[in-house]
């Protein structure tokens, strides 16, 4: 490849930046030009098109967010403008491109490489919903931000002798549920995998411990499975506990990466280019068993991911599930 494009595509997440510098730099090192593609797939289609040098992306591994800009690009699905896309690269030179993003995202670069550009996948999203990676971009800063915001409603659910119902991002699935469920000591933690939907059940529990002198409850109720301020109403009338939800939202997809996702990130990025330049396309990159490794992007779509089962099991223990 001579020329490459990188975008980001669909919800943002904190380290993204960390993989588009880690793609210019590589690129740049390697003799390959680099495109910066603005609003991911809608940008494409809109020719929001910049070159980009090593200077384009000095300063940026510490910041959350992407200074690509991101979308959801609807209109990608259908044919007639996945190759207008393909032909808006060709125009500029584009013969591979980097696709920072989702399973969303990578379906579109499937179609991109099927109508020939090479195409390289890196899973960017907070909510590690990703079957063929253990590690996705942003899955590390949000639970650590999820985790710090249940601290502060722990101390103030103690004093005031309350439930508290803190409802995380993951869309349906329960990553971002667990591990900040097992961080933050929660009571309960409410995934779309694993939650049966008894609310009963919960109630029943509380009221139990209550008796034995339990004060405050917190429950982690993954986004999917219920309105938390339905249930809180719920609870509260039941059990008698004053009930507040809290609902953390988009301050889980900002923030400046951790450590580990400003690392990850951008071996990520690295190694997509290096997959380009070895003329290898329609790949998605994975991290499995502590490796980078790569995968064909239809291979990964296809393959399925639960709950880490062992983190799943010890919540029965640790929690009153
Ligand atoms: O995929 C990341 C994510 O933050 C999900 O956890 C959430 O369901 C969704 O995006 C929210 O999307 P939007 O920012 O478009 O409201």
């Amino acid at each position: 490849v001579k020329t490459i494009g990188v975008l980001t595509s669909g919800g943002d997440a904190p380290g993204m930046n960390a993989a588009i510098r880690a793609v210019v730099r590589t690129a740049i090192a390697n003799g390959v030009r680099v495109m910066g593609i603005k609003r991911g797939y809608a940008g494409l289609l809109e020719e929001d098109i910049e070159e980009m040098d090593t200077l384009s992306v000095s300063n940026i591994i510490q910041l959350g967010g992407t200074i690509l800009y991101t979308a959801r690009c609807k209109e990608f699905r259908e044919k007639e403008y996945q190759e207008k896309a393909a032909e808006i690269c060709r125009k500029h030179g584009i013969d591979g491109i980097v696709v920072i993003g989702g399973d969303g995202s990578f379906q579109g670069a499937s179609k991109l490489a099927a109508l020939g550009i090479n195409t390289v996948g890196v899973p960017g999203t907070i909510d590690l919903d990703i079957a063929c990676t253990e590690y996705t971009i942003g899955f590390d800063t949000a639970i650590n931000t999820a985790m710090e915001a249940m601290d502060k409603l722990r101390d103030t659910s103690e004093s005031h002798e309350r439930c508290s119902i803190v409802e995380v991002m993951g869309r349906t699935a329960g990553h971002i549920a667990l591990w900040t469920g097992i961080a933050s000591g929660a009571e309960y933690i409410l995934t779309t995998e694993e939650y049966d939907g008894n609310i009963q059940k919960i109630i029943e529990k509380i009221q139990q411990r209550h008796k034995i002198g339990k004060k405050n409850h917190v429950i982690v109720n993954a986004e999917g499975v219920g309105n938390s301020f339905e249930m809180a109403k719920m609870i509260e009338e039941a059990t008698g506990v004053e009930t507040r939800a809290t609902v953390l939202g988009h301050i889980q997809r900002g923030g400046n990466p951790t450590c580990k996702d400003r690392v990850y990130a951008s071996a990520m990025g690295a190694k997509a280019v290096e997959l380009l330049c070895d003329g290898k396309t329609n790949r998605v990159v994975g991290y499995t068993n502590g490796e980078f490794v790569d995968y064909d992007i239809q291979a990964a779509l296809d393959m399925e991911k639960g709950l880490d089962p062992y983190l799943f099991h010890i919540t029965k223990k640790l929690t009153t599930y």
